[in-house]
């Protein structure tokens, strides 16, 4: 565990991103795979937007997912996540002096044939989102699925790597530095999506 956090925080030092792989075991991604299920049945999840205040607006050609944030109550039913993201926080904090301070999330599913064109995470209204936070919750997932997270490289955003969205993998990254898409997948592609926030 603490090897993997200290390379996420090697990474993010030197690359500004990080994929990993096995930051979470296996009963707390159940956790999370089993509150989503739930979630679900109970009609939590609600059609994706863009734009913040008066330019919110549906367009689902642009970001066709549903999502569901979490709040803090839910946030306390499926602790372990959570609690390792917290610990994770602080570890960023403690080597990098990032100056994270609260953390925001929703848990998103895009149906087959959505996606979200390539964007940044901080828009007008946002500027608090720190760092970006992805991690994917689909079992056997292959590449004939689709639905990669796109991430473009700075400092010129000409070259990208390609994510996919596998059960377990993270993908932690500066908010401000990277622009990005989500591909559209053949499958129901289901993931936690969150930000550590500045301080307001
Ligand atoms: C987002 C986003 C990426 C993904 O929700 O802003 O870019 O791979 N998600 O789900
Ligand atoms: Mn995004």
């Amino acid at each position: 565990m603490n090897s993997i956090r200290n390379k996420i925080v090697s990474d993010i030092d030197t690359e500004g991103y990080s994929i990993t792989h096995n930051f979470f075991n296996d009963s707390a991604l159940e956790a999370l795979m089993a509150r989503s299920d739930t979630g679900l049945a109970q009609g939590r999840f609600r059609e994706a937007g863009i734009g913040t205040g008066s330019l919110y607006q549906i367009q689902e050609k642009i970001r066709g997912d549903h999502i569901w944030w979490l709040s803090p109550d839910e946030v306390a039913t499926t602790p372990d996540i959570f609690l390792q993201l917290d610990q994770l926080k602080d570890h960023l904090n403690r080597k990098l002096y990032l100056g994270l301070f609260d953390f925001e999330s929703h848990l998103a599913r895009y149906k087959p044939g959505s996606g979200y064109e390539r964007h940044y995470d901080r828009p007008k209204g946002s500027a608090r989102r720190k760092l970006t936070v992805t991690l994917y919750l689909n079992k056997d997932w292959s590449a004939e699925c689709g639905g990669y997270l796109r991430l473009y490289l700075p400092p010129n955003c000409e070259t990208f790597v390609d994510v996919e969205p596998r059960l377990g993998t993270l993908v932690v990254f500066l908010s401000e530095l990277f622009p990005h898409e989500v591909l559209p997948s053949n499958r129901d592609r289901l993931s936690l999506t969150g930000w550590f926030l500045e301080r307001a």
